[in-house]
């Protein structure tokens, strides 16, 4: 079965590919490699042993994707695409509301148009804003701080009247928390351009040399060691977690949304401390302000997702570390 993937040659989208190749689906790849490179099609290519179909387009180009729809015999799609930095969303939210939401809503028409009634959306734990509680269930309030997690919240809403106005869709939104690691053989991973935002990406390159040493973005929160909490979870479980979403458009209706966390949090210094344990390697760090518009601690409950999707996060911080580092040790300017 073909499986449209925009974004496909992304962090999550990539192994997203791999996930859905070794469960029997056929991605086709759509990808404008605004925030992506090429190379990652050869590296899949490596790991799957088949060079999966590619086409360089924007989500916004509604003939381009008629004619994908047309090429190829797609029954799903996953919707990866989208800017992803928080800052810079709030430095330029026209962007991110023209790309990540505008850009969304051409793709259901297009679907909506093919006779495509089956769509996984990338969404994130941005959508709930500040914590009110912990862990972070489905229930929690909407109340993003960025326009970068309204953009995903106005998706949803789409995809949410979507579903209501007809009754043959089904669409799933699942909510990451911290996405990092990387695939075990090493070939593939997170390969942020210029000056990463996300921690995981600044400790790796820190411990290569590439940076002189990461900045913690404050020690004075209300949690055990002073810095920030996050649920941080292997891309590996994420992508198998798209398989289990996809598995379920056949036999669901409706909108649903599903958190992807493990239910466990980890500090910046214990991030360090695990990694230092991993790897052998001390990473050096200064302490600094706090980051605008980050949070003490942000934890998913993934219980809904074990319970519908039978999905469950089986990897852990060690393995999430060892992999990075592999990742990163192998190609230590990225691809
Ligand atoms: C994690 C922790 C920082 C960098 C964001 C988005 C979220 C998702 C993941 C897209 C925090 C600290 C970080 C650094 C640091 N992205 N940190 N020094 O902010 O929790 O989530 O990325 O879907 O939607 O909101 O992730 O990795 O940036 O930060 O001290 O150089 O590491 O303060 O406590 P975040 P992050």
């Amino acid at each position: 079965m073909d499986v449209l993937v925009t974004g496909g040659l992304g962090y999550v989208g990539s192994h997203t590919c791999i996930a859905l190749h070794q469960a029997g689906y056929r991605p086709v790849i759509y990808d404008n490699l605004s925030n992506a490179s090429i190379v990652v099609l050869d590296q899949l290519a490596k790991i799957c042993g088949k060079r999966f179909s590619f086409i360089q387009a924007d989500v916004g180009d509604a003939l381009a994707l008629r004619q994908c729809f047309t090429d190829f015999s797609i029954e799903a799609v996953l919707h990866f695409a989208a800017y992803k930095a928080v800052g810079e969303s709030t430095a330029q939210p026209l962007n991110y509301y023209q790309n990540n939401v505008c850009h969304s809503a051409t793709l259901m028409s297009e679907m909506q148009n093919a006779g495509v009634r089956r769509l996984v959306f990338s969404s994130s734990a941005t959508v709930y804003g500040v914590p009110q509680y912990l862990p972070i269930d489905e229930n929690h309030s909407k109340a993003p701080t960025n326009p970068y997690g309204w953009s995903k919240l106005m998706v949803e809403q789409i995809m949410r009247d979507q579903c209501s106005a007809n009754a043959d869709w089904l669409a799933i939104a699942l909510r990451y928390f911290n996405p990092v690691g990387a695939h075990p053989s090493g070939l593939l991973g997170e390969n942020p351009s210029g000056i990463p935002n996300n921690l995981m990406p600044y400790v790796t390159q820190t411990a290569t040399g590439h940076r002189e040493k990461l900045y913690i973005y404050g020690n004075d929160y209300d949690t055990p060691d002073g810095t920030g909490v996050r649920d941080y979870v292997h891309v590996m479980d994420l992508a198998e977690g798209h398989v289990q979403a996809v598995d379920r458009l056949f036999s669901e209706q409706g909108f649903h949304a599903f958190n992807l966390g493990t239910g466990n949090g980890a500090s910046v210094l214990d991030v360090l401390k695990e990694f230092e344990l991993v790897t052998g390697v001390s990473v050096p760090y200064s302490i600094t302000h706090r980051r605008p518009g980050d949070v003490a601690v942000s934890v998913a409950s993934p219980a809904l997702a074990r319970q519908v999707l039978e999905w469950h996060a089986q990897r852990d911080l060690k393995t999430m570390l060892g992999d990075s580092w592999r990742w990163q040790s192998n190609y230590p300017e990225g691809i």
